[in-house]
């Protein structure tokens, strides 16, 4: 959370950056501000809102150099004087993290006569770094990282100095090596198609950044250099390509995730070498890849005798205290930065499990902690719910499941070939506005269903409410009589997936318990008996015919549309849910 972008070159710093900004939006979206330097002097921008707040002050500032800021606040509420870059004496600077111990070096800060504009941990950062500046830039940061505790991705412009210094920890920094000049950002779309090489910072590494050159350097200030890779961010996965919302695209981009995601799967040699001896797998992730990571755990235990488990990320530390040989532990994230998820990965690395990564994003950092890797190949997802990268991630433990039983791969690749081709055309023509039109008048919706289908109610849930802020609870379907069914009457709503034969006529019960208590219910099934029961009482959502494990493919579309028009019939803002940010990078 938080998306911060640097620049030094020929080119106009705070365009350049300004649009950097727009694009890393999904970070953070509460405030922004932009720091340029001309003349050898810092100026700056910075409003509370959204990053367009600051076009009408882009044309004043002049300059080659700069850096921004747009922020998810995490010390001190969203207001001007919040808003990075932060500013003391000759260092203007921007964050990314949290500091963890400012509290006590901002007294020892007031107590030697700093006076502080802000109410966040930030502006510690620069007035640390200003007290420890003796004409030096990367000595001062060098030796105010060394006191500060906590996460950081740090772009600091000094006075005098015509670049930008960076310093990484626990924190994403990229860095983007440009013809006639070069950039720094959290987050590979800010960079696309404005580079073709990038480097990823290292835990502990220092960047200084002028137009001409990069020089990396490790914790002690020595010299280190780090791999230039393709710069794979595309300029079309920005385009809204003619769809009103990044989310109704993505939705439409999920039967090419699924196909991308089937096709990708045969490069992933050492992660399947690492599945076939595992004795147990732990899975995790956090809010929509946890309930991926649910699936899996379901998908394994239905197809293998390999026993798994399925924890949040930031319970998972809580759970268990060591690994066992021939523990595996996956970690599903699509940013790869997630800070719960990444924390668990190293955890239980360093107890000795092998870990292994599901993501959609080969650079980041839960793919430098994994011993293999399984593409979700989703590409990337601009908007804050996750839609075609829960698709991805389905698809993915689909055929992790099939090599831990030691199955036929190749056959369930073709399944989710044909699969994605079948999820096209339902998505085309599934219609869910009158199902929206009822939830976004409901008091309350519930999810409901059973093993398979109750994972893919708590994603319909988790989707629903993040977008359209309606009140909604997944459950079990069996749990309903158990304390919810108290909530129901004729302002509630229920959608109930029911996909797996052998549980209809049990998931049945539940909806009749709904309908006689005036609660309206919508059923998305595939069997023919439970269409037939419902028609007419129900709102029946029809599934394509594809087996029970594949069938949350097609529940998902349903649900995430679902979620998609209730939001834009309230009138919320799809693509940037208030509260949230896409990556959320503290624990
Ligand atoms: C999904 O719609 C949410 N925005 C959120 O729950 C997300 O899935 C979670 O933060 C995990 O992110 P990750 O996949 O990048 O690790």
């Amino acid at each position: 959370m938080c998306g911060i972008m640097g620049y030094a070159g020929a080119g106009n710093a705070a365009a350049i950056v300004y649009n950097g900004l727009l694009r890393l939006e999904y970070r953070g979206y509460d405030s922004a501000g932009i720091a340029v330097m001309y003349d050898g002097k810092i100026k700056i921008a910075k409003k509370r809102g959204r990053v367009k707040e600051l076009s009408a002050f882009c044309g004043e500032l002049a300059g080659n150099v700069g850096i921004g800021h747009t922020r998810w606040a995490t010390h001190g509420r969203p207001s001007d004087k919040n808003a990075h870059p932060h500013s003391s004496g000759k260092i203007t600077l921007v964050h990314n993290g949290i500091i963890e111990n400012y509290p006590k070096l901002k007294e020892e800060l007031i107590a030697s006569g700093g006076k502080f504009a802000s109410e966040t941990d930030s502006e510690v950062a620069a007035k640390l770094v200003d007290k420890n500046y003796d004409g030096d830039i990367l000595e001062a940061l060098i030796k105010s990282c060394k006191m500060l505790e906590g996460s950081y991705a740090l772009m600091v412009m000094c006075e005098g100095f015509d670049g930008i210094a960076v310093a990484k920890y626990k924190s994403p920094v990229i860095i983007g090596l440009g013809d006639g000049g070069n950039f720094c950002a959290s987050d590979e779309p800010a960079l696309a198609g404005l580079c073709p090489g990038i480097c990823v910072l290292e835990d502990g590494d220092f960047a200084l950044i002028t137009a001409d050159e990069v020089k990396i350097f490790d914790s002690d200030g020595k010299r280190v250099e780090r791999a230039v890779l393709e710069n794979l961010a595309e300029e079309k996965s920005l385009d809204l390509c003619g769809y009103p919302h990044y989310m109704l695209k993505e939705i439409n981009e999920s039967p090419a995730a699924v196909r991308n995601t089937a096709s990708a799967f045969s490069s992933c040699g050492k992660a399947c070498e690492i599945l076939s001896g595992a004795k147990r797998i732990i899975l995790t992730g956090c809010g929509t890849a946890y309930h991926a990571a649910l699936m899996g755990k379901r998908y394994i235990e239905n197809f293998s005798s390999v026993h798994a488990r399925a924890d949040f990320a930031g319970e998972l530390r809580y759970a268990s205290r060591t690994a066992e040989e021939g523990d595996v532990l996956v970690a599903v994230t699509q940013s790869g930065e997630t800070a719960d998820t990444v924390e668990a990965a190293r955890l239980y690395g360093s107890f000795g499990a092998k870990v292994l990564a599901v993501t959609n994003s080969p650079h980041s950092a839960i793919t430098r902690i994994a011993d293999g890797v399984v593409y979700a190949d989703s590409g990337a997802e601009i908007c804050v719910a996750a839609t075609k990268s829960y698709s991805a991630q389905l698809a993915a433990l689909y055929l992790c499941a099939c090599v831990a039983a030691g199955g036929d791969v190749k056959a369930r690749e073709e399944e989710l070939f044909a699969c994605s081709d079948m999820l096209r055309s339902f998505i085309e023509r599934t219609d869910v506005r009158r199902l929206a039109e009822r939830c976004s008048k409901s008091s309350a919706v519930y999810f409901l269903g059973r093993d398979l289908d109750y994972c893919a109610a708590l994603e319909g849930s988790l989707k629903l409410k993040e977008v359209s802020y309606v009140f909604s609870a997944g459950y079990p379907a069996g749990e309903l009589k158990h304390g919810t069914l108290a909530l129901v009457d004729g302002k509630v709503a229920c959608v109930f997936s029911i996909t797996d034969p052998a549980l209809a006529e049990k998931s049945a019960s539940a909806v009749e318990q709904v309908l006689s208590r005036g609660g309206a219910a919508a059923v998305l099934t595939d069997i023919d008996g439970v269409k037939e029961e419902f028609g007419g009482r129900a709102e029946i959502i029809s599934l394509p015919a594809c087996g029970k494990y594949l069938a949350p493919l097609f529940s998902a579309a349903v649900m995430q549309l679902l979620a998609y028009r209730t939001a834009v019939i309230l009138g919320r803002d799809p693509d940037k849910p208030r509260n949230l940010a896409k990556s959320v990078t503290v624990e």
